[in-house]
């Protein structure tokens, strides 16, 4: 087994490009070259660059390498596409992932960035360049016996030396999200409900933070039956690990509560999947490592806001105890719940997280789950669906994740969709069917959030890579943890 990622030594390092001591240097190119750019390459790579434009080659295309001879032999250096247009934080990320990415391929372990050409937003750029090229050392193959590629060991960043705290920001934010990766790649027979637990509280064994997880006795003594019923099936028992973040000196204000679905394997139950694809089914506590790496982030960076976050985990496995079509439960908010459909377990689960989150002082509520085959057909893999009843809160859980460069789309969610879910003989029935699927599971989580200004972010879609981009390698994506850590830095309507 290979550690899954090494983190790099960041430095911030005033130099030219052709005189930093490194085994490659990686410069951004995005359409027209911001002043002084061009003339900062070395004169060779100069010639190549000119030579490479000249011959129209698409050199600006974003994550594209260009490699450059340089002058006195000062290592290599590499000219990556960052897009057409002034760069974005975005761009920037991408790019930087991609230029990292080449390195470690061709076994250059001391790279320098060059960021001179990014403008204004020097900051910023510095952050999720730090962040890139901690993500793009991350090993997917963690459990191939040969050896990986090599990490990035060591990254220069030619920027003003005032700028190394947004180098180390972006480290703690990149790490985070490699370490919801790492979860979230595990298989179903490595991270059981117990082993999701266990290291989430020594990811966030941070101080400020303070962990608790309940087993099937306390879940018992709560009522917490709809977690209960969904992990009848499973010869594992679960768990609920509820985190607590106090910042230093902080003892008012909002508390944000972030509550992640962490079913660590989901065969459907006796509403059992088709066996194509059943083994993703693994990632669907991606919610959960999303909500435990931004914990891990936010206590790390000190981020002045109170945070509870609460992962109800369980498998979710036929059996001959397991919950059957038609069954009723009852979970601790007092709400019973015909569960008509089996494998619509995930909102059962979030029911009882969500009242736990609430009993724990909450007065902010944000949900993400892996919810719904739904929200893949409407959003594709690309964007995050975005559902929620108190609009100032959904509009600032958008701009976190516009800040973070992560895509949602808010979807409605109108008491229409809160027709379709009534039960004959309990409170709710736990599906609606196939028609606006997505839609009707807010819908039933609508039920358990009370008065809470309150947010769910499907992630069905994005929680894991298909088709693999330098910047994102196949395999868990790690999405919303930087969405939950800007979320919690920013401010939060009441
Ligand atoms: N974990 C799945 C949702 C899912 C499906 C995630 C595909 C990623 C890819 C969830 O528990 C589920 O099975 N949802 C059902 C709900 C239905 C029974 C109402 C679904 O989407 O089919
Ligand atoms: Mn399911
Ligand atoms: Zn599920």
């Amino acid at each position: 087994m290979h550690t899954p990622f090494e983190l790099p030594l960041l430095r911030a390092v005033t130099a030219a490009p052709d005189t930093v001591s490194a085994d490659l240097v990686v410069a951004l190119y995005a359409g027209e070259p911001p002043d002084g750019y061009r003339s900062r390459l070395p004169m060779a790579a100069r010639v190549e660059f000119d030579a490479a434009l000249g011959r129209g080659e698409p050199v600006a295309e974003l994550g594209r390498v260009l490699v450059a001879s340089t002058a006195a032999g000062t290592g290599r250096l590499i000219v990556v596409g960052a897009g057409p247009g002034p760069l974005t934080r975005d761009r920037v990320r991408r790019a930087v992932a991609s230029g990292a990415q080449w390195a470690r391929e061709h076994r250059c372990r001391r790279i320098a960035i060059d960021l001179s050409g990014v403008g204004e937003d020097a900051e910023g750029m510095s952050a999720v360049a730090a962040e890139a090229v901690v993500i793009a050392n991350f090993n997917a193959g963690h459990m191939k016996t040969a050896e990986p590629l090599p990490p990035v060991t060591e990254a220069s960043f030619l920027v003003a030396a005032g700028l190394r705290a947004q180098l180390e920001r972006g480290l703690v934010i990149g790490e985070a999200v490699n370490a919801a990766r790492l979860l979230t790649n595990e298989p179903g027979n490595v991270l059981t409900p117990r082993e999701l637990a266990d290291r989430a509280v020594a990811l966030t064994a941070e101080p400020g933070v303070q962990a608790e997880v309940l087993g099937p006795d306390r879940l018992e003594a709560l009522g917490m039956g709809l977690l209960l019923g969904v992990a009848r099936g499973s010869a594992e028992p679960p768990r609920l690990l509820c985190l607590t973040y106090t910042p230093p000196g902080v003892t008012s204000g909002p508390v944000l509560g972030l509550v992640g679905k962490g079913i660590t394997f989901d065969t459907g139950g006796i509403s059992i999947k088709p066996a194509d694809g059943m083994d993703r089914m693994k990632d669907d506590m991606a919610g959960a490592a999303a909500v435990v790496g931004a914990v891990r982030a936010i206590a790390r960076l000190g981020i002045p806001r109170r945070v509870v976050a609460v992962v109800p985990t369980t498998e979710n496995m036929p059996g001959g105890r397991a919950l059957k079509p038609g069954d009723v439960i009852r979970g601790a908010a007092g709400i019973t719940v015909e569960v008509n459909n089996t494998d619509a377990e995930g909102r059962l689960i979030l029911g009882d997280g969500l009242w736990y989150a609430r009993q724990k002082g909450a007065t902010h509520l944000v949900d993400v789950a892996t919810l719904t085959g739904a929200c893949v057909v409407a959003l594709g893999k690309i964007t995050s669906g975005l559902f929620g009843t108190h609009q100032p809160f959904v509009d600032a859980l958008k701009a976190a994740a516009d800040r973070a460069g992560e895509a949602v789309w808010q979807l409605p969610l109108g008491p229409e969709y809160r027709e379709l879910m009534k039960s004959d003989i309990a409170d709710i029935i736990n599906s609606g069917g196939r028609a606006g699927g997505a839609i009707t599971a807010a819908a039933f989580l609508r039920d358990f959030v009370g008065d809470v200004p309150w947010a769910h972010l499907d992630i069905a879609g994005t929680a894991w890579v298909d088709d693999a981009k330098p910047w994102a390698p196949k395999g868990a994506s790690g999405v919303m943890v930087r969405t939950l850590v800007e979320l919690a830095a920013g401010d939060l309507p009441s």
